[in-house]
């Protein structure tokens, strides 16, 4: 297990107000990049160009969620921003391995993400090149959705995965995670949080990010206890 890590989501960030936004939520652990490229999901966002342009506005570490057909042709544009994770979708690579690789080799860490109707078992192969499991609690494409049923028991599954395989990668939930939300996927074992509409749909994101941070924590304090279903 890891440190809670709380990371705003900034496709849900105010457009015409994108540096002073990422500025703003200073006291994150991770600030989260959505890239979507209006095929593996229906909408477009921003690319490497703009998301390095933003990182000159936080200190914080840089977490990029690729959600793009064919990551083996294009996680090389998202290679040189110095990000602590790229996170490409199980199902869009062809090749998982080399995409991980490329991406270990360039100094990152290796995220796999999991659409919410993809089984654990994908990543039975990946055990020795994963360093984060993104959870997808909802299906990607769009902030403000409310969070699969099943989001919790997943990443139940994820966590018991991890233990029988001897890792401890991160696992990061996104999609749905709020102050309702968040404790019962902490006691069900994430470690990492993407947050958008719950963070800067509040006029004060450090407060919203401070109140997710205790809601994960009172929820790991559960860990262990099996009450990740009744918890919340
Ligand atoms: C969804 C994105 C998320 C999104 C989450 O496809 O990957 O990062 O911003 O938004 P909320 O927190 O509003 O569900
Ligand atoms: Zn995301």
């Amino acid at each position: 297990m890891h440190d809670i890590q709380i990371a705003p989501s900034v496709l849900s960030a105010d457009p015409i107000a994108l540096g002073s936004e990422v500025a703003g939520v200073s006291n994150a652990y991770l600030v989260h990049f959505d890239v979507m490229d209006g095929h593996f999901v229906p909408p477009l966002t921003f690319g490497a160009a703009t998301i390095a342009r933003l990182a000159q506005a936080t200190e914080l570490p840089l977490d990029v969620h690729l959600m793009v057909s064919n990551p083996d042709e294009r996680v090389e544009d998202y290679l040189g921003l110095g990000a602590r994770y790229v996170t490409f979708h199980w199902e869009a690579a062809t090749h998982a391995h080399r995409v991980a690789l490329k991406i270990r080799n360039a100094g990152a860490k290796v995220g796999v993400a999991l659409n919410p109707a993809t089984p654990v078992w994908a990543l039975d192969e990946l055990a020795g090149c994963v360093d984060l499991i993104l959870v997808m609690t909802v299906d990607p494409g769009f902030g403000g959705q409310a969070i699969v049923p099943t989001a919790a028991a997943k990443v139940a599954r994820v966590r018991t995965w991890c233990d029988e395989q001897g890792i401890d990668p991160v696992i990061e939930v996104d999609g749905g995670v709020s102050p309702e939300t968040i404790g019962m996927l902490a006691t069900a074992g994430a470690d990492a949080f993407v947050a958008g509409s719950a963070i800067f749909g509040q006029a004060d994101r450090a407060r919203a990010i401070e109140v997710l941070r205790a809601e994960a924590m009172r929820g790991r304090e559960r860990y262990g206890c099996g009450l990740w279903k009744s918890s919340s």
